[in-house]
């Protein structure tokens, strides 16, 4: 019975636009009540976490002459607590939100607070109250769900939502894959690109046509920064890797000719040494 009157006589302040929604009815209950009906018609009792929020909702709801005015979700237990905002136990107090000479406290049991909307200089002002005062309810629906940003965590705003993508995704709902710079097929190989994308986390591989081989790793993944994890490879022909392959090798030859050269002379150097300090003893290892 009780639940049926209210949601008649809930009202929604019309906003077209994405982000929180605010809802209000014109039924005054305490503020234990004002909440639960928060909960069950919309996502909860109103929370403010700045200057430009708190005139916002002010503006929005209709113009009282005189008490009662609304419930919004911040309160405490006792009274050394902090006052303390529903949601994420945020502490946020401006510095222009307690009315003049609040919170006062009156007769120590003022742990919840209603928000001043009238026409005179405490307009938007918060005052503390007693919990079991009747005043109406102000609750928001959030915007904010498990689907409406992709890739990413939402962010409630005031008439908007924002979304934070996870690392390799973008855009205004993180909706698309961060892309790599795009490789282009060359005339002695193809890109197979994992679902045909180059884009976060698809592997491309160089198939090289007959008679050619890629050159260094074929295989590279896109990663989350939008950059390939290695250097873009290659097909060469056989000849030219074969070639290169021969260079390679009179390289090393010509390094190790070289080396050993180097290791016999110090060898030598060595022997002449100890054969001046032990005129006696000569080594063998050393000549043979
Ligand atoms: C807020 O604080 C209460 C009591 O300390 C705790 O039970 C609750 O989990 C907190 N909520 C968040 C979102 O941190
Ligand atoms: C609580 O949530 C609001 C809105 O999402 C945010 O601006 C604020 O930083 C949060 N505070 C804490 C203490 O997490
Ligand atoms: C304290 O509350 C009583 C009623 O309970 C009221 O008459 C009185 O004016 C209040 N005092 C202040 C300072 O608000
Ligand atoms: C409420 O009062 C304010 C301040 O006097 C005024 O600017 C605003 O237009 C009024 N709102 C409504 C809906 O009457
Ligand atoms: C989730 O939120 C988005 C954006 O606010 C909205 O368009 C969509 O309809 C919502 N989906 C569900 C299942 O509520
Ligand atoms: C909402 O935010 C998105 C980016 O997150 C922006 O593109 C869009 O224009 C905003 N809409 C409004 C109505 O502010
Ligand atoms: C690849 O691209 C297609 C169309 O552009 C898209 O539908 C698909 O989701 C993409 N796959 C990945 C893993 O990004
Ligand atoms: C990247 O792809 C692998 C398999 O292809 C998948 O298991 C993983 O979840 C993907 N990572 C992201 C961040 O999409």
């Amino acid at each position: 019975m009780q639940w049926t009157l209210i949601v008649l006589l809930g009202s929604s302040l019309a906003e077209t636009t994405l982000g929180w929604m605010y809802h209000y009815s014109n039924e005054s209950m305490t503020w234990a009540n004002a909440r639960q009906y928060c909960k069950t018609n919309y996502t909860d009792m109103v929370v403010i976490q700045s200057q430009e929020e708190n005139n916002h909702l002010v503006s929005l709801l209709p113009n009282r002459t005189g008490s009662p005015y609304y419930w919004i979700g911040i309160t405490k237990n006792h009274m050394n607590e902090t006052w303390t905002w529903l949601g994420n136990n945020s502490t946020w107090i401006g510095n222009e939100s307690w009315a003049e000479n609040e919170p006062n406290n009156n007769h120590s049991t003022e742990f919840c607070v209603e928000i001043y909307v009238n026409i005179w200089k405490n307009r938007g002002r918060w005052n503390d109250e007693k919990c079991s005062n009747k005043k109406y309810p102000v609750c928001y629906k959030a915007q904010c769900n498990e689907t409406a940003c992709g890739r990413g965590t939402c962010r409630e705003t005031i008439n908007n939502i924002t979304c934070l993508c996870e690392p390799g995704f973008k855009g205004d709902r993180c909706q698309t894959a961060v892309e790599c710079p795009y490789l282009p097929q060359s005339d002695n190989g193809d890109f197979r690109c994992s679902e045909g994308n180059q884009t976060f986390n698809s592997t491309c591989q160089l198939k090289c046509h007959l008679g050619f081989l890629p050159t260094g790793s074929s295989t590279i993944t896109c990663e989350a920064n939008g950059v390939w994890s290695g250097p873009r490879p290659i097909c060469t022909s056989y000849k030219h890797a074969l070639l290169a392959v021969v260079g390679c090798g009179a390289l090393s030859a010509v390094g190790c000719l070289c080396c050993c050269w180097m290791k016999r002379r110090k060898r030598k150097k060595l022997a002449q040494v100890r054969q001046t300090e032990e005129a006696t003893c000569s080594s063998n290892e050393v000549h043979g």
